[in-house]
This record gives C-alpha cells, structure tokens and sequence, in this order.
C-alpha cells in the first residue's frame, strides 16, 4: 500500500498483517475522486482506523491534522510508524480505545472535523450505525463530510441529521454523508428588551431578515434593567412594526434565551453593536451563552452609522421630558412611544 497523492506521494507504509482489512488502493483513490484531490487545511477523523491510509492520505493532500482511533494495540502502533513514514509524527493523534466510548468523549469536548472516515467492521449490528451517525453528526462542521465504508448488504445510512448517496466499488459500498436541509434551515433570533424599539433595532431586524430564512425577535421579558413598560406593550410595537416583514414574527422569552432558541431548533442569534461600548457585555453574552447551548452562534450586524448614536434609554429620557422622538423611533409607533413613556404614564403601564 502506499499513499497515492500530495506531499507524501509514493510512501510505502507498512505491510499490513493478517485481520487487518485496509481500504484498498483503489477504494482510496476513487474517494478521494469524489471528495477532491487537494485541501487547504482542516481536520480530520479516521475512525476503526486499521492501517491509518485514509487519515494519512488526507494529510498528504492537504489537511492540518488528523485523529485516529483503533482499539487494536497492534494497528495502533501500525498507524503511528505510517504516519512517522510519511512525515506526519507530529501531525497525528492516536487515540487507542474503543470507537463508541471514544466518540463520546470527543463530543463532550466539542471536537469538530470536517471530514470523518469510518470504516467499521462490517458485521457492526444495523441497529448500533444509527447511533453512530448521530455521534458523528454531532462532530461534524456544518459543511463537513463523512465518508462511510460498508459491505453487502448496505445497511441504512441516513439519520435525521445526515443525508447520504451510495457508490459501489466491487464488494465495498462508500457511502458519503452530509448535513441534511433541515439541519440548515437558517433560522435567526434577534433578542432585546426593546423598552421601546427604535428605528436602530428595525434597521438591524430587517438586515437580519435578509440573511436568514427567518428571524424570530425575541422580546425579554424580565430584563434586568427593569423595563419602563409591560412586555406585551413592547411586543405589541414591534409587531406594528416588524409585522409587514414577511419572515419576521414576534414572541416572548420569558426564560433562559438559549433554552428559546433549542425549543425553537435555532443556532444562530443576531445582535446589533453600535460602538465598541457595546462589544464587553455582547462579548460575555455571547460566551455564556456558547457555554449554556454550544452549537448557538453570534452574529453581530454593525449598526448603521446614522443610528451609531440611537438607544431605547435615550428615547425614554427625551419622551419623558415630553421631547420630540420623531426619527427615532418608527413613525408608526410615534404617537404610543410619547403617550407610554411620557412621565407618569410609564409608571400605569409598568410591568407585565
Ligand atoms: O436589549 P438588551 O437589554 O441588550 O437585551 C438583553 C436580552 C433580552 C438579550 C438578554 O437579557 C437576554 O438574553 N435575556 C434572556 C435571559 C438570559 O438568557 N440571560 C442570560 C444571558 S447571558
């Protein structure tokens, strides 16, 4: 055997001893084929790694790092000679252990990789490659690819979260597998206290739903500044407001938001930064928050420059005062934000 492309071309690796049963060369040159000759960095994952080929094979052409897990002492010292033969020591990490206890780990540590070889015996039980595709799932970059190797009959090998297409090369099935649509569904929350919108949250808001397929504006409900005016009563304005938008709807967190947004199958928050002023508090929101739910991303939009001096706490003060919010606030809402927020009314509708 020996690695076909890219830096380590030609490199014979070991012989490869009895019950070890490698992808053949001609397996591993047409996967690579199908997923591309040549990478530009990226991790992978070569799991029930046997002679380690495929794991090397991708560092040869291209990718940083790659982590290999086999439970048989004896391939695992096989891979580390090939990977010592091809160059690659210090490139490569065997794991010795057990797949489905080493996955788990891996999961646990938030590993990601984006691409994943798994090449299991193939008298694996149908029921226990669900489970195994699921754990994969979960390590996989959303744009990631699992290049799954089986025998005749080829056991299902599409879960919710990934899709696949077979091809057959003599008695190997490969199967390729990647993230399914509904994993994909760009769905975005946009959350606030919104005490009350101003024309720099609708700014944000409509920018937001023109990148994602949705955006759910998640007004809060008990905020810690104690919001002027009751959350059904902001919830109300934005829905005046943001209501035309055709993928925008509007609704109440009365919780924790990461525990919203997994109800609601949502990764992504979108926020509004203004100045660096705003960057320190995002900035821990944005990492406890990573902490609590860690697939959920921020987004931050930049605010437009015109609204780079906008705030809810500025509308509140000058409408106290009775002053002029016109161009502050959306039109539409003018007359309610003067009559909520004017002194002594805020305190009637206070609280939800
Ligand atoms: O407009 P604001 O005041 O910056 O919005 C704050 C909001 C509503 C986004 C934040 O308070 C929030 O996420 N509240 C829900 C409760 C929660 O998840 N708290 C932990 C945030 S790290």
């Amino acid at each position: 055997m020996r690695i076909i492309a890219g830096s380590a071309r030609g490199v014979r690796l070991v012989p490869v001893p009895s019950g070890v049963r490698p992808t053949s060369d001609r397996v591993r040159e047409a996967v690579f084929n199908t997923l591309g000759q040549f990478f530009d960095g990226g991790e992978v994952l070569d799991l029930y790694a046997g002679t380690g080929a495929l794991g090397i094979e991708a560092l040869s052409r291209g990718f940083d790092g790659a982590t290999f897990v086999e439970k048989n002492g004896q391939a695992a010292r096989m891979v580390r000679e090939n990977l010592a033969r091809a160059g690659f020591p210090e490139k490569g990490e065997v794991l010795r252990g057990d797949v489905a206890e080493v996955l788990e780990r891996l999961v646990i540590e938030e590993r990601k990789f984006h691409l994943i070889f798994a090449d299991p015996p193939y008298k694996i039980p149908p029921r226990e490659i669900g489970g195994l595709l699921e754990r994969l799932a979960a390590l996989l970059t959303p744009d990631g690819r699992v290049v799954f190797e089986s025998g005749d009959p080829t056991p299902v090998l599409t879960t919710e979260s990934l899709k696949g297409a077979s091809r057959r090369y003599g008695g190997t099935v490969v199967t390729f597998l990647e993230r399914s649509e509904e994993h994909t569904m760009k769905l975005a929350i946009c959350p606030g206290s919104f005490d009350p919108i101003t024309v720099g949250h609708l700014d944000v808001i409509r920018r937001a739903a023109s990148i994602y397929d949705h955006v759910v504006v998640a007004v809060g409900k008990n905020v810690k500044k104690g919001p002027k005016v009751s959350v059904e009563e902001r919830a109300r304005l934005i829905e005046k407001v943001a209501g035309p938008l055709e993928n925008v709807s509007v609704e109440i967190i009365d919780g924790l938001l990461v525990e919203f947004a997994r109800e609601r199958g949502a990764r992504v928050v979108v926020k509004g930064l203004r100045a660096g002023s705003d960057f320190e508090s995002e900035f821990q929101q944005a990492q406890l928050n990573r902490r609590l739910y860690p697939e959920f991303e921020t987004v931050f939009i930049m605010a437009a420059a015109e609204h780079s001096f906008l705030s809810s706490s500025a509308v509140r003060e000058i409408a106290s005062y009775g002053g002029d919010v016109r161009g502050l606030v959306p039109e539409e809402i003018l007359d309610t934000v003067r009559r909520l927020y004017v002194d002594g009314q805020a305190a009637a509708s206070d609280r939800g």
